[in-house]
Formats: C-alpha cells, structure tokens, sequence
C-alpha cells in the first residue's frame, strides 16, 4: 500500500488542488475525446471543492467531458438536506454550465434494492469495465472518524469484497438506508483521492497511515488501486503529525 499525501496550507487550497487535478485531466480526456468518469462522494469535505467548481472553473474546464456519478447516497429524496445529489446540485450543478446528461445521480428515493440494481447496470452500461467491475478515472472519498468510506462502515467491511458493483447499506446510528459503491468498484478506479480536511480527521488519518492495529478495523485502511496506489489530499490541521 502506497499511501501519497499531499498536505495543504486550509481547506480552501486543499479544495483548489482537487479542482486543479480534475481540470487538467479533463483537458487531457477531452483532447483525446474522452469521457473523465468521476465518482463523487458526500458528507460535508467536497461541499468546498463544488463551491470553488461552481465560482472559479465554469470557463477553465471543457465541461462536456467529465462526467459524474456517485460513490455513495442516502435513501432520501433528491431535494432533501441528506441528499448527496442534492448538495452538489444546491452548489454546482444548480448553475447549469455541466450538461444534465452528464450527471448520474443515484435515485435515493427509490427501493434500495431496486436502485442498487439499477445503478450496477447504468455503471455497466456507462463505463469500461476490467475484471469484471466498472473502471471510474477517478473517485473521490471521504473517511469518517470510526474508518467508514463511501457508506462501508466497520460493521459490514465485508462490502469491500462484495461480487456486487453496487450495493445497500445501513449508517449503524442513524439506520439510514444508503446505495453505495462496494471495494471492488472503488478499488478499480484509475486514481483514488481520499480528501481530508479539519483538525477532527487528525486521529483516523493517523492511526489509518502509520497502519496502527486498530486501522486493521476500517473499510477506509483498504482502499487502494490496482498499483496499490492511494492518495490523500489533507490541509496541514489535518495532516499535523503525520511521518
Ligand atoms: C456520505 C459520504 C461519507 C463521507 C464521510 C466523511 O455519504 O456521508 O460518502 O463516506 O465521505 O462520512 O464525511 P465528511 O466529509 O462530512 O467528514
């Protein structure tokens, strides 16, 4: 496991070096005429990175080439606070400059079954696919503070190694119903970025990069690509005390 860090004064800069990533490979793929397939996460980390898309990178970005999907969503409606759509609608897509026929939100308001099965075809359908599973170029992840990414939590790991592409999962709080990406899925991206901001990721971060006994227990500890590569985009709050 290659854990590479890159470590940003604030959130803000932090943000910009996701937003620059995905600029310069979207101007690649677009040259090429090819599709940058993003997969995106939720929670509160990629609310500044859609904020900063929205104000500063209408113009920057040839749009009509990158394409999002989602890791993750909770089984809400679209225009509920909950929703993972909703908020990256709320932030950038709300202002129109990415084409609708570029977004592919998972239908929280569906059966989750249904959605799960649904969502595993349109991935099918949408992406290339290597051994057996679809291949985004990038996805985006959130880590929580119990080692949870995407919406595999600690006690259902075993979602890391599901045969399925695309599964139902529950948050083991709240009993939130939510669809997500399993490991095998997230594990066969090209680039895999974990974003990590704020002085309450320091602990997980660390216990999670020095491989601490306990990390054995997080989803998040096991996430890398098929180069056993996986980065992490963290401000210096963050990322204090890191070796
Ligand atoms: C979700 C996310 C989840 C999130 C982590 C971190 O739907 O909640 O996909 O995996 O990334 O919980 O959340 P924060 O970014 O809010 O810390």
């Amino acid at each position: 496991m290659n854990y590479k860090k890159h470590i940003f004064k604030n959130s803000e800069e932090t943000a910009r070096a996701v937003a620059e990533l995905i600029k310069e490979n979207a101007i690649s793929f677009d040259s090429e005429s090819r599709q940058y397939n993003i997969a995106l996460s939720g929670g509160s980390t990629p609310t500044q990175l859609f904020k900063l898309l929205a104000d500063e990178y209408e113009n920057q970005i040839p749009w009509s080439a990158v394409r999002f999907f989602w890791v993750d969503e909770r089984c809400v409606e679209p225009t509920d606070t909950e929703s993972n759509y909703g908020v990256a609608y709320d932030t950038l897509f709300q202002k129109g400059f990415i084409p609708k026929q570029n977004i592919f939100r998972m239908k929280g308001e569906e059966i989750p079954t249904d959605e799960a099965k649904r969502y595993s075809e349109l991935l099918d359908n949408e992406l290339p696919t290597s051994n057996k599973f679809p291949v985004f170029d990038l996805v985006l992840l959130g880590i929580g503070d119990d080692g949870h990414t995407a919406s595999i939590f600690p006690y259902n790991i075993e979602l890391l190694n599901s045969e399925k592409s695309v599964a139902v999962s529950q948050h083991p709080i709240s009993r939130q119903k939510r669809i997500t990406l399993t490991g095998k899925t997230i594990c066969n991206a090209k680039d895999i970025i974990f974003m990590a901001v704020g002085e309450g990721k320091r602990k997980i971060l660390q216990e999670i990069i020095h491989k601490e006994l306990i990390a054995q227990k997080y989803p998040a500890s096991f996430i890398q690509n098929n180069l056993g590569e996986v980065e992490f985009y963290m401000d210096e709050s963050a990322a204090k005390d890191l070796y």
